[in-house]
């Protein structure tokens, strides 16, 4: 079977890399990859938005299985124009269409989901420009800090923690007056702060039934500690120390289920990915959000885990046999490194060469912000450069292996986190 990933990110040069070991894979295609991705795959150079582009690629080289990896086309309806064209009717697309991608497209929709079938979150209002008023006495009266999100897309930046009540009621008005992040904040959800430890757990469904992949927690700011700006996430860790089987069941039953007995009961067939988004209050878990695809960097320490065919997973999801697919899972941690470029998340420079990734020892590289320059030399082309999994029988050594191998990698202006998983070694002693 021929395959097409969407995307370019250090998400999809680990799913390339996993599908390009199956037997099941004659020839895997990017669109548009990056350097890593073209030592597994043929980056084609078009953008995972250029729907017409991707069908043509897609007929060309006779593709059955297209997988999405970011969220945009999936917002953007890259299921439903799929589906629309007769010509594309017997390829296999894995993310959902355009109806299950509101549970990341609006905040507001999935607040009411989780409302209506009875998830575990944070209580919440929903204002538009209309309700200017009331919202701002509405926010007077909230306690503190108040998390402030616009409903749609914004790239990450979207979600505001105001410690004081006049910065709350500037983001909000910033949103909903000064249109601050376009469309996206005409609706603005107020939500109330969940006080506790932070995880994510995936969930891959075929529409009807689903497999859990392994959780993972995400280091999101850019300093030590947790310090800084918000970043698309600096590291990552599975399995997640804190989130024992006994959590994990309370999470399939209290949120997994209901989540896709609430999509079906709206008559979406969701076939893909969920991200949750997860508060661990006291052991009881809440969802944060969900997204509708896979994390970043998370990917790079789930993928790394799964033993299991991971091509054949995929084709499993889209027969929707999903229930007769053995998962195997290794025991083993995985943490990554995402080294960035120097400025990063504020304004950075591209295009200094990379090198050192041929004297790494015992990791997996995965880039992210990656090409070639006119001189085939691989080059920094983003803020996230590249992720560097270690894999070990214990947190220690996997985070080791991760920092010794972010240590070796070199190019001007690198910068990365080195307490990746440290606090997670504190916690199991
Ligand atoms: P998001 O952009 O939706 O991933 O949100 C960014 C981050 O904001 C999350 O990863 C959480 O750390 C934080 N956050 C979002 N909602 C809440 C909440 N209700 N309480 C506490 N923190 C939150
Ligand atoms: N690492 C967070 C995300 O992928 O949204």
């Amino acid at each position: 079977m021929n395959i097409l990933i969407l995307g370019s990110g250090g998400r999809e040069h680990a799913f390339a890399w996993k599908i390009a070991q199956s037997p099941l894979c004659d020839t895997l295609f990017m669109a548009p990859g990056n350097a890593g991705t073209a030592s597994v795959a043929t980056n084609l150079s078009i953008s995972y938005n250029d729907f017409d582009s991707i069908a043509n690629a897609v007929i060309e080289n006779s593709i059955e299985l297209v997988i999405v990896g970011p969220e945009e086309p999936l917002v953007n309806g890259v299921v439903d124009y799929f589906g629309g064209r007769e010509d594309l009717a017997k390829v296999r697309i894995i993310g959902p269409d355009k109806a299950g991608a509101q549970l990341e497209g609006s905040k507001d929709f999935s607040k009411q989901f989780m409302q209506k079938y009875g998830i575990p979150t944070a209580a919440s209002r929903t204002f538009t420009a209309n309700e200017l008023a009331i919202g701002l006495e509405y926010l007077e009266n909230h306690s503190l800090p108040i998390v402030l999100k616009a409903d749609g897309l914004a790239a990450g930046k979207g979600v505001i923690i105001a410690e004081k009540h006049s910065e709350a009621i500037q983001a909000f008005k910033e949103m909903l007056v000064d249109g601050k992040f376009g469309k996206a904040g005409n609706k603005v959800v107020v939500e109330q702060f969940l006080k506790g430890i932070e995880l994510s757990v995936f969930v891959l469904s075929d529409g009807e039934h689903y497999k859990i992949l392994p959780e993972a927690k995400d280091y999101k700011r850019i300093g030590e500690s947790d310090t800084g700006l918000n970043t698309g996430g600096m590291g990552a860790v599975s399995p997640v120390t804190f989130a024992d089987a006994n959590f994990i069941r309370k999470v399939e039953e209290k949120v997994v289920k209901p989540t896709l007995h609430g999509l079906q009961s709206e008559g979406i067939k969701y076939v893909g990915f969920i991200f949750i988004g997860l508060m661990n209050i006291k052991g009881e878990p809440y969802v944060i959000e969900y997204n509708v695809r896979m994390g970043d960097p998370e990917t790079e320490v789930v993928i790394p885990r799964i033993q299991s065919d991971f091509a054949m997973l995929m084709a499993s999801t889209a027969k929707g046999t999903l229930h007769d697919f053995e998962l195997q899972i290794s025991p083993q941690v995985a943490v990554t490194t995402v080294v960035v470029s120097g400025g990063y998340p504020e304004d950075y420079e591209k295009g200094k060469v990379i090198s050192g990734t041929d004297k790494v020892e015992d990791v997996h590289v995965f880039h992210a912000g990656t090409t070639f320059n006119g001189n085939a030399e691989v080059v920094t082309n983003g803020g996230r450069v590249m992720a560097l999994t270690g894999l070990a029988n214990s947190l220690e050594n996997a985070v080791h292996k991760s920092q010794r191998a972010a240590q070796v990698v070199q190019y001007e202006g690198k910068y990365f986190r080195h307490d990746i998983g440290v606090d997670l070694i504190r916690y199991n002693d």
